[in-house]
């Protein structure tokens, strides 16, 4: 199962409004982070040293902006305390992030990193955009998709492909291939999300 929308509540309008002012307020101390996950620094370290792109599908994700010119900045923060108070009582009490995507009009396909899944809720969908899994392409099959790489269309065939609504919470399962296409780049994409770690 690549993607389910899920039964639990509607965020409150103020909690909302919240998450847009925080966007607002939060942007200049932003951080481009591309594709990387929030993680501990010991954990995105201990993985980065890792990286073997030894037969591998993709770029490593540093080299993301000179195959994709049109990537997306990708910026990740803490939700306010009254939002992940809301969502420890009436979603999850794992941990959350809002993420916003900006400033181009795609997600190149990857998968995250860390984590075994995402709970999202999409706040402002940034543009008429799509979240498309991917299969990779038969001859291609003996390579490997690792976490912290982008990897070429080329590669892949689209398995399935979803107009996710907004202010529905849903699962992604991100261990698959997926991009998120058709962002405007004068908008922003914004999402709280929740990382499934077990
Ligand atoms: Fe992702």
């Amino acid at each position: 199962m690549d993607f389910k929308y899920e039964s639990y509540p509607t965020l409150p309008p103020e909690l909302k409004a919240l998450i847009l002012e925080t966007v607002e307020k939060e942007q200049s101390n932003l951080q481009s982070t591309n594709i990387q996950m929030n993680a501990s620094e010991a954990v995105i370290a201990a993985i980065t040293e890792d990286v073997d792109l030894t037969n591998n599908l993709g770029w490593h994700y540093s080299e993301s902006k000179a195959h994709f010119p049109f990537i997306c900045d990708y910026y990740v923060f803490d939700v306010p305390a009254e939002v992940a108070i809301w969502l420890r009582d009436n979603v999850s009490a794992q941990p959350a992030n809002i993420q916003v995507m900006t400033a181009g009009s795609h997600v190149p396909p990857h998968i995250d990193e860390i984590r075994k899944g995402a709970l999202n809720y999409i706040i402002e969908a940034g543009g008429d955009v799509r979240t498309v899994f991917y299969n990779v392409k038969t001859e291609n099959a003996s390579q490997a998709a690792t976490p912290f790489t982008v990897i070429p269309y080329e590669k892949l065939d689209i398995s399935n492909d979803v107009d996710i609504q907004a202010e529905r919470w849903h699962t992604l399962n991100t261990t698959r291939i997926h991009s998120v296409e058709g962002i405007n780049p004068v908008k922003k994409r914004i999402a709280i999300t929740i990382s499934i770690l077990e």
